[in-house]
């Protein structure tokens, strides 16, 4: 583990961070744990650059929320440092997630009209950490929410769909609202194709290769990523 787990000077040991933690690891998901506890850790950082910046909270958007462990990681920095989490989900899983498919998971599906449906899980994770009002639960799609989105964002974290089309989706419309200063955390890079799948490390190279941004961390697949340039209203193609 590399710059993104070292939480030393976070409020990690505090009793309500730990917590949350405890919760976050008891939720199902796809987050293991150390790579949960980095993603708290740049949050954290994230939140707190914030601080000082006005009256406005520092705003966090997760894409790809499942039922909600990555969440309660997220809303755990959130709520340390003042901050508000969007967490976008359409919560009809991704592909991988269908029948048939290797992540499927017969227990989630709604048996009134047998779609895959997380949002009830989600819900209970988030409710029952007390982080409602922390956490703002966005359902849809979420290119369709990025095109929507007006607010510069602390930290952006990537986690949604993993295929071609919907990971570059979710690069293309969120980066752009990510300020500069700001985080970016995505999921699932592996550098070595005999790991997993290309999208979210073609992700990563892309951001690396514009130059605006540079490497602020890694642990495990996850990818922690600072901006340096190009955030909202300095882009010469934007009129923010
Ligand atoms: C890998 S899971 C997220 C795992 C989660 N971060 C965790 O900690 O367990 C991917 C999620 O992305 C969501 N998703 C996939 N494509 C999406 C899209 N186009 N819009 C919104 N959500 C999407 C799926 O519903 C699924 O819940």
């Amino acid at each position: 583990m590399t710059n993104a787990g070292t939480g030393s000077s976070t409020r990690s040991s505090r009793p309500r961070t730990a917590e949350l933690v405890r919760r976050a690891r008891e939720t199902r998901g796809f987050m293991p744990d150390d790579e949960g506890e980095a993603l708290l850790h740049a949050a954290v950082r994230a939140g707190r650059s914030w601080e000082g910046r006005g009256a406005r909270s520092a705003v966090m958007v997760e894409i790809g929320a499942w039922c909600g462990k990555s969440t309660l990681y997220l809303g755990a920095a959130a709520e340390a440092t003042g901050a508000v989490l969007f967490s976008v989900d359409h919560h009809r899983g991704s592909e991988e997630n269908q029948v048939g498919w290797e992540h499927h998971d017969a227990d989630l599906v709604d048996p009134l009209d047998g779609r895959l449906d997380t949002l009830p899980h989600w819900r209970r994770a988030v409710d029952g950490a007390g982080l409602d009002r922390t956490v703002v639960g966005v359902v849809g799609d979420s290119a369709v929410v990025a095109a929507c989105w007006g607010t510069s964002i602390a930290l952006c974290f990537i986690d949604g769909g993993h295929g071609e089309e919907p990971a570059w989706a979710d690069f293309r419309g969120w980066t752009p609202h990510v300020a500069t200063g700001g985080w970016l955390a995505i999921h699932d890079v592996f550098p070595d194709p005999a790991d997993g799948g290309r999208p979210p490390y073609e992700l990563w190279r892309a951001a690396l290769d514009s130059g605006e941004w540079v490497e602020d961390g890694e642990c495990g697949s996850l990818r922690i990523l600072r901006r340096v340039a190009g955030g909202p209203g300095t882009r010469s193609d934007r009129k923010e």
